[in-house]
């Protein structure tokens, strides 16, 4: 099973740092959740939100930061004080840290509310430029742009993440044509499940921050939870 550090270790570290990735690798995780947003000019950078308000000491949107520019933010202080050297990272970055280790880079593009043009093939090149192909999963909300890597590269995996409860979730992977579901694990059961690995489609499920639901996802058989706590995570996988 995949245990994927979502945003890295950020149950402990500030989100979508480097030191929030270096622990949950140090912590057992075996995947590492985060989130691509696009620069001004163009540079895929690690953040959740579409702006830097929440989790740096600057204001407004990434699309109108230029790399340099939002590399002097501080995205550690909104976490803890102790972490104010902290930077937002490029997906560059988290490529060079997790390249020659087993390590599966789950790449959520954020794409829906604004929509950033060309993100796709930008995230591929850098995937092939550091031969990650074989160790990442490239998902969204937008279904749309999922569909859009998938046709540029067909051996790059792909998944799909929604919140809801589908009817019949399998059919619609095999129609847009991914690899993976990745739901809200509240629409999970055990039924469901075992619909979805009968058509041999994985499942990641988000965000799963307690012990005992982590323990029932993976007695239902998903191939991956993505997780605040991977170290909380890595615990059960050990002694299961
Ligand atoms: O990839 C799963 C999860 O990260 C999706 O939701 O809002 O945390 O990016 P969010
Ligand atoms: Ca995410």
């Amino acid at each position: 099973m995949i245990n994927f550090a979502h945003r890295g270790a950020s149950g402990r570290y500030p989100e979508n740092t480097i030191l929030a990735f270096e622990k949950a690798l140090e912590f057992g995780a075996n995947g590492i959740e985060t989130d691509v947003q696009m620069t001004k000019d163009g540079i895929l950078v690690l953040m959740h939100d579409e702006m830097v308000n929440r989790t740096t000491d600057g204001i407004g949107f990434v699309k109108d930061y230029t790399f340099s520019e939002i590399k002097k933010l501080d995205a550690g202080s909104w976490f803890s004080k102790e972490y104010l050297n902290e930077k937002v990272p490029s997906v560059e970055e988290l490529l060079l840290l997790v390249k020659g280790k087993k390590v599966v880079v789950n790449f959520e593009i954020k794409n829906t509310i604004i929509e950033y043009e060309g993100i796709e093939e930008k995230l591929l090149d850098l995937i092939y430029r550091y031969g990650m192909q074989k160790n990442v999963i490239i998902s969204s909300f937008n279904h749309y742009s999922v569909v859009r890597v998938k046709k540029l590269s067909s051996e790059i995996k792909t998944g799909l993440l929604y919140m809801e409860n589908l009817y019949c979730p399998e059919k619609y992977a095999k129609y847009v044509g991914v690899d993976a579901l990745h739901p809200y694990f509240y629409s999970l059961g055990k039924d469901v499940v075992g619909q979805i690995k009968k058509e041999d489609i994985m499942i990641n499920t988000f965000t799963v921050n307690d012990t005992n639901y982590m323990k029932y996802l993976m007695s239902i058989g998903v191939d991956g939870i993505i997780t605040n706590y991977p170290e909380k995570l890595n615990k059960l996988m050990i002694n299961q």
